[in-house]
Parts: C-alpha cells; sequence; structure tokens
C-alpha cells in the first residue's frame, strides 16, 4: 500500500499522454487517495430530483466510508445528511430508497423529521438538548432536475458549473421527468479505467454494434476542444443556437466538466436500433427531434446524455480499487406511459448493451495491467485526447492536493 509521498513522486514522474502505471489502477493507497481527495471533497452527481418527487421520499447512497441519505422535505426542498443516529451512530435509513414521514433510527427509535432535526429521544435526562443533535448535513445542490451532493466540510466552488451547465440542461425539462428504467452494474476495474473508456469511441466499432448504428465515432465527440470540428458539426451547433438551445462545446478551465450537443448519424434521432424516436411524448422543449444529444461530463461522477425525446444519467461509484459501480436511469416525461408512449426494451436496449460491452473492455484491461509485465502505453492524439484531459485533469488534482495547502492528510 502506497504512501501519499510515494504516490506523489509517481505522478510527478509519469510519463505524459501514456496511460498511467499500475498501482493507480490496483493500490489500495492510491484508491484510499482518490477517496479522500477526489470523491469525498468534489461535487458528486447523485440522483436525478425525480427520483423522490414526494416529501418523505428517500435514497441512500453509499460513497466510499460515508452513507448518506438523501430526501425531499415537507417544504419541497431536497436536503441530504449523513446516514448516521446521533445518539450512537447506527445507520438510519437502511432501504436503498423509500418513503417515510420521519427519519426514525431502527436501534432506540430516536425520531428525526425530515429536515435532519431531532423530534424525539427517549429518556435522554433534562440535559439533553435535541438541537445539539441533528442528522449532520451533506451540502445539497439541485441543478435543473439534478442533485448533487458534497461530502467536504467547505464544499468546492458549484456555480461554475451550475451556469454553464444550467443553460445546457435547462430545455430538457428534468423537472418534469421520471425514472423509467435503472440499471446498475458492477465493473470488475478500477474506477480510472471507467472514465478512460468512456472518454474515447476509439473502442466502438469494435466493441459497440448497436451504439454506432446511431452514435458517432468522430473524435470531436469525445475531445477536448471546439477546434477542427466537422462543418456539420458546426452548422448543428449553429442552427441550434439560432433557436435559443445552447449546442457549442464547452469545456471547464479546470478540465472538471464538459458540455457539447453533438448530432447523430445519418439522421438517427435517438438511441434506438433504427435510429427514430424511442418515447413519442418528449422530455424537454427542444425544437428538432435531430437535435442530437446534450453530452455531459462532470468529474468524478457523472456522464449524461440529454436527447430530445428522453434523457440518460450515469452514475460511478468506485467499490475498491478494482471494483467500480456503473449506474444508469432512463429519464422519460411524467406523464408518458409504458406501453403507449414508450416501450420499454426499445428504449433501454442500446445502452444496456452498450454498457455490457463496455464492463467486459473494462475488465479485460484491468486483467492485463494486473500483470507484471504491464507498462503505461501511449494514447492515440486523434481518438483518445479525451482520455488525455481525464488523466491529466486526476494528475493535476491529486498533485496540486498533495503539494497545495488543501492537503487532507492521510491516517
Ligand atoms: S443509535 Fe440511533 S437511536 Fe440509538
Ligand atoms: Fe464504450
Amino acid at each position: 500500500m502506497l504512501l501519499d509521498s510515494e504516490i506523489l513522486a509517481k505522478l510527478m514522474g509519469r510519463q505524459k499522454n501514456h496511460s498511467l502505471e499500475q498501482a493507480f489502477y490496483t493500490d489500495p493507497g492510491v484508491y484510499d487517495l482518490d477517496l479522500r481527495q477526489i470523491f469525498y471533497r468534489e461535487w458528486l452527481f447523485a440522483i436525478p430530483a425525480c427520483e423522490i418527487p414526494k416529501p418523505g421520499n428517500f435514497v441512500t447512497q453509499q460513497v466510499g466510508a460515508y452513507s448518506v441519505v438523501i430526501v425531499r422535505g415537507t417544504d419541497g426542498v431536497v436536503r441530504a445528511f449523513h446516514n448516521a443516529c446521533r445518539h450512537r451512530g447506527s445507520v438510519v435509513c437502511k432501504a436503498k430508497k423509500g418513503t417515510s414521514p420521519k427519519l426514525v433510527c431502527p436501534y432506540h427509535q430516536w425520531t428525526y423529521e425530515l429536515d435532519g432535526s431531532l423530534l424525539w429521544a427517549r429518556d435522554m435526562g433534562s440535559d439533553f438538548d435535541p438541537k445539539e443533535h441533528s442528522l449532520r448535513s451533506v451540502h445539497c445542490r439541485e441543478l435543473e432536475g439534478l442533485i448533487y451532493i458534497c461530502l467536504a466540510d467547505d464544499a468546492p466552488n458549484f456555480e461554475t458549473f451550475a451556469d454553464t451547465a444550467g443553460a445546457y440542461l435547462a430545455p430538457h425539462d428534468l423537472g418534469n421527468a421520471k425514472v423509467a428504467f435503472e440499471s446498475s452494474i458492477i465493473e470488475n476495474g478500477n474506477w480510472k479505467l471507467v472514465w478512460e473508456n468512456n472518454r474515447e469511441c476509439y473502442h466502438c466499432a469494435g466493441n459497440h454494434p448497436s451504439l454506432c448504428r446511431t452514435y458517432p465515432e468522430d473524435p470531436s465527440v469525445t475531445g477536448i476542444s471546439a477546434e477542427g470540428v466537422s462543418p456539420q458539426v458546426q452548422s448543428h451547433w449553429d442552427r441550434n443556437e439560432a433557436a435559443g438551445i445552447p449546442a457549442r462545446f464547452q469545456l471547464d478551465k479546470g478540465g472538471q466538466f464538459r458540455v457539447a450537443r453533438m448530432p447523430l448519424l445519418d439522421g438517427a434521432i435517438s438511441y434506438t436500433m433504427d435510429g427514430k424516436l424511442a418515447v413519442s411524448k418528449s422530455l424537454g422543449r427542444i425544437p428538432f427531434a435531430d437535435a442530437g444529444p446534450l453530452v455531459q461530463f462532470h468529474y468524478p461522477t457523472t456522464w449524461n446524455h440529454f436527447l430530445p425525446d428522453h434523457s440518460i444519467v450515469f452514475r460511478v461509484t468506485p467499490i475498491s480499487p478494482t471494483e467500480t459501480e456503473v449506474t444508469t436511469k432512463w429519464l422519460v416525461h411524467k406523464d408518458a406511459k409504458e406501453g403507449v408512449d414508450y416501450d420499454l426494451q426499445r428504449l433501454t436496449e442500446v445502452w444496456i448493451a452498450t454498457n455490457d460491452e463496455d464492463r467486459i473492455v473494462v475488465e479485460d484491461n484491468q486483467k492485463g495491467i494486473n500483470s507484471p509485465v504491464y507498462t503505461p502505453g501511449p494514447y492515440s492524439p486523434t481518438h483518445e485526447d479525451g482520455v488525455i484531459q481525464f488523466v491529466d485533469w486526476y494528475a493535476s488534482h491529486l498533485t496540486r492536493c498533495l503539494t497545495g495547502r488543501n492537503l487532507i492528510a492521510a491516517e
């Protein structure tokens, strides 16, 4: 298990534009550092807000050692709390999701309001002050129907992301969505391999027969700059923006997020096997059926495809140095009826297949990296500049954390 100082030395000595050394994909010390410096301090995508539409609806989410409960209050506001009782620390909400008028600890039934305040605790003596025993808050923000949380005491800036991505997201009207289907798979690979695979389509032609019916291999889709895009992509952006739909590529200065609205292949309008609509009752106010997906990523937890007829949100959760959970949710208009406005298999089959194909290549990648003969190899400058961008973001973020004043010390 590497020490922070050893990891820093490896970061400083890494070969530019090459995959990382083996330890970054296997070592428990690196995994622990990734949790402490990235997952415990950055904004993380949690859920679409439509998943908890009513007061008392809650979901729980595990991030490393932390359990978090996200709940909609009686005032309609979504809040997040550490899912740990202020009595002797028991988990309060055991279910993955549910509905409850109060949050009641299963151990001794301390009872919390949906805003986290302690309502009731039996026989705690006259000195006991319930006000000092509210559930501990977790930072929580709603952005156009998407809930983000942050475990840090002092959350980093959220506004830059909100200001940029908010305008792109608004026409998708995710506040009026419902989850039509969700899947969670465990990929036996380090979370960074999941991301590296996501940030390139060099592998698409050889691995994604269903997705390649509609999704362009064009490197500008996964790429890192608006320069060099084809005239077709440029005119796609111009046409959308002339209609008031933000479309052009924007990459965060710090490299943490990117938004762009990309055309699909040959007039395809949705991620279906025939490229035609998946949902007849549209989610959102996009004026063109062929506006293509708004592709958005936000490190370290989410990439998304927002289409004119439906949206798909993905969440990446590290489980161990070599296991990662990928959760996918298909969002449709809340009034869309299954079997009438959409067929569930037609809606989900392309990305269910694609996720499984991605799982296989990530697991093969991890197995190969585990071998003592593995050495970092070069990324394609044409097809894998998105991967270079991700790895550079990761390495520079960690280097800054390990050398700057914001260092969170190892235990
Ligand atoms: S630990 Fe929750 S009521 Fe005792
Ligand atoms: Fe893929």
